[in-house]
């Protein structure tokens, strides 16, 4: 039997799963490496740390099968600046996707060179966090780095190029950067100008079941795989997570509840919204895809229950949770900064409303909520544009929360679908390397075949209408304190 690695390069570690030709799970781990927070706002990893926990992982998971591992595939945590120097050695650690530093670059950007060029160009708008301001900020503030880039890449793609020595990256995570046309599948000169870098740097662009290289010499002997093991080029997480849950046909969505929170909506066409809230970006299927993306989203969880309540307890947190609508606090989950739809580096969160009766209970539950109503600020602008979003898919750690899903299909008043084996961008990883090296037709193929539904939430009129009430108020909360950031 043939066995594919799905590799879910996250945040706060690697989760990698070995998979067999038939869909099955067989084996899976994961590592955790540190995530550094050099100043308020600020977000780096070294990618050498991504490296060795990848290296780690394989190992471990094809100890009993090494001979059987077809190909490897990923889903990488999106818009990581990466940069090497001309011996590829890294210059300085990456700064991640939901790093705010650039919010100076991302005035310049959508106010100078304006956000309408910026989207004919790229059809999307400038956010912090996306790799091209943070090349501009590298070269404002760190010239010397600057001067030595020799190659640029996203962090899944620095796992590829260490992998097989091929520097490439494909359309749905290099949608982005900024750097894309995404609508024309190729770099934007416009782009690659204004942050005055040369194409050279750039990575070859796949789509996300190609095949890229083998694995490099030296590689398979320290991992223990045959040389002739395939890397195919993989997908930012959400695009692999959306081909995980079977995310693919015209208006699907799926909701992830992960450090960050996102809700992805399969489109065949290439699409823009007029405000561009939206992001517009390349689907691992070959067509697009419209995203939301909140900066903390089951981060917010983890924060109030390890750091502050100093618990790991998850499940026992939700226990006395019993009445759903009606809380008096409100959260607003904006740790670090927010994306979609406020694209405001500088805002942070706020607790709301609390008085002498309120309890801990009703703090978790009010962090619960907070981020079901950021998400829900997503599909909103989906909504006025014209797209029904009536049943979802949720994957990501916060989906293993049996009152978040239910909490979801009432804020969101649609239906929220578990997955049966729930592996987000991991299984599709696998799913696309298994696509790769030809077990499956494609990916939809590969989906009919290994994606299975789980339990459904259907929203409850009662509980939809008292979560309309406090959606309106949620939303009155932001534009009143930003002005205090
Ligand atoms: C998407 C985004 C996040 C990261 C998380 O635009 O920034 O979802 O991909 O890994």
């Amino acid at each position: 039997m043939a066995y594919y690695i799905g590799i879910d390069l996250g945040t706060s570690a690697v989760k990698l799963l070995l998979m067999d030709g038939s869909g099955e799970i067989t084996k899976q781990t994961s590592r955790e490496y540190p995530l550094y927070f050099p100043h308020s706002g600020w977000s780096e990893q070294n990618p050498e740390d991504w490296f060795s926990a990848v290296c780690g992982g394989i190992k471990e998971l094809t100890a009993d099968y090494a001979d059987d591992v077809k190909g490897i595939s990923f889903g990488g945590q999106m818009h990581g600046l990466v940069m090497l120097d001309e011996n590829d050695d890294v210059i300085r650690p990456a700064i991640l996707w939901n790093d705010g530093r650039s919010a100076k670059e991302c005035e310049y950007l959508n106010n100078v060179i304006g956000k309408s060029n910026l989207s004919a160009y790229t059809a999307n708008i400038a956010f912090a966090g996306f790799t091209a301001p943070k090349i501009l900020w590298v070269r404002e503030n760190e010239p010397e780095n600057f001067k030595r880039i020799r190659k640029i890449m996203l962090p899944k793609d620095y796992i590829a190029y260490k992998l097989t020595g091929v520097h490439s990256t494909d359309y749905s995570d290099a949608s982005g950067m900024l750097l894309l046309d995404v609508k024309n599948k190729k770099w934007s000169n416009e782009m690659l100008g204004i942050c005055g870098i040369d194409e050279s740097v750039m990575p070859r662009l796949y789509e996300s079941y190609d095949v890229t290289g083998t694995l490099k010499p030296e590689i398979a002997e320290q991992l223990g795989l045959s040389g002739d093991t395939k890397v195919i080029a993989g997908a930012g997480d959400n695009a692999a997570a959306a081909i995980g849950t079977g995310t693919l046909k015209n208006g699907r969505c799926n909701i992830s509840l992960g450090t960050s929170g996102t809700v992805f909506i399969a489109q065949d066409n290439f699409s823009v919204d007029d405000k561009n809230a939206l992001h517009s970006f390349a689907h691992a299927n070959g067509k697009y895809h419209l995203m939301g993306c909140m900066l903390s989203a089951a981060s917010c969880n983890k924060w109030w229950l390890e750091d502050i309540l100093k618990t790991s307890d998850y499940d026992g947190s939700q226990r006395d949770i019993k009445t759903l609508g009606e809380n008096d606090v409100y959260f607003l989950p904006y740790l670090m900064g927010e994306r979609s739809p406020h694209n405001n580096p500088d805002v942070r969160g706020v607790f709301f409303g609390m008085s002498m009766d309120t309890t801990q209970s009703d703090m978790t539950q009010a962090v619960l909520e907070g981020v079901a109503f950021g998400l829900r600020d997503s599909v909103e602008v989906a909504r006025e544009q014209g797209l029904k979003i009536t049943r979802s898919t949720v994957c990501g750690g916060g989906a293993k929360s049996p009152l978040w899903c239910k909490i979801l299909a009432n804020v969101m008043d649609m239906e929220i679908v578990m997955l049966e084996n729930e592996q987000g961008p991991a299984i599709g990883g696998a799913m696309l390397a298994a696509v790769g090296c030809g077990e499956y037709i494609d990916v939809y193929d590969a989906a009919e075949k290994i994606v299975k539904y789980g339990k459904s939430y259907l929203p409850d009129k009662n509980l939809t209408a008292k979560y309309e009430e406090r959606y309106k108020k949620f939303r009155k909360i932001y534009p009143a304190v930003k002005e205090l950031f």
